[in-house]
């Protein structure tokens, strides 16, 4: 009876937290970061199932500025068996597929969306870092995944593959905790 008394009173206190910080998420406001300000913004991303496309989108209508999305010349097949396997076969040779051009020159601050792919940046992304020229542009990542991430390997890959002097904190969206999504973004850059 005393260990289902405890029990129930544990996942109360548990319960009690969740919804407080639930509460403190729904009321956060938007600080706008001071690095923002007067700056051209542009939100990029890829998105092969549309999680990061939704984050993206999110993302661009809190911080403004443009919105654009990395597309391959040649697209995956629609079948996940088959795009799975070819996404694996295209990392394991270090493969980096060809992306249609966009042009960044116009930007200060660009925030680059990413699936998470075998732990780490998904290759149209690579692409995409390898293709253009970031010497004065400030690089802000986010990424949608679904629980395996090396943070490092992340990281490590953007200052390798770039020129950028600059790399914000990146976002990092579990696919089944796309709620409150607008909050959980201010969060985030209200810390940037
Ligand atoms: C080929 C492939 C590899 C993946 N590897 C990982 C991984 O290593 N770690 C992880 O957390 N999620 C992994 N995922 C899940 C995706 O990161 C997750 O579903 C993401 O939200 C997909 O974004 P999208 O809908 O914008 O394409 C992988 C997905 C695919 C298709």
């Amino acid at each position: 009876m005393e260990i289902l008394l405890c029990g129930i009173c544990v996942v109360l206190f548990l319960l009690t937290i969740i919804i407080i910080k639930i509460i403190a998420l729904k009321n956060i406001i938007y600080k706008k970061p001071a690095i923002l300000s007067d700056k051209k913004i542009l939100t990029i991303y890829y998105s092969n199932g549309g999680n990061t496309k939704c984050v993206a989108q999110n993302l661009q209508s809190i911080v403004g500025g443009d919105l654009k999305e990395i597309e391959l010349i040649e697209k995956y097949p629609k079948n996940i068996f088959k795009m799975s396997k070819l996404i694996r076969k295209q990392i394991q040779e270090d493969f980096i597929p060809q992306i249609k051009d966009i042009d960044i020159s116009n930007y200060d601050i660009i925030f680059v969306g990413s699936p998470i792919w075998n732990f780490s940046v998904s290759v149209p992304i690579e692409a995409f870092l390898q293709n253009n020229n970031f010497e004065n542009i400030t690089l802000i990542p986010f990424f949608t995944c679904s629980g395996g991430v090396n943070k490092t390997k992340v990281i490590t890959k953007f200052k390798n593959i770039t020129n950028v002097k600059e790399i914000k904190k990146p976002l990092y969206m579990f696919e089944n905790g796309l709620f409150l999504i607008k909050q959980q973004i201010i969060k985030w850059l209200n810390n940037i």
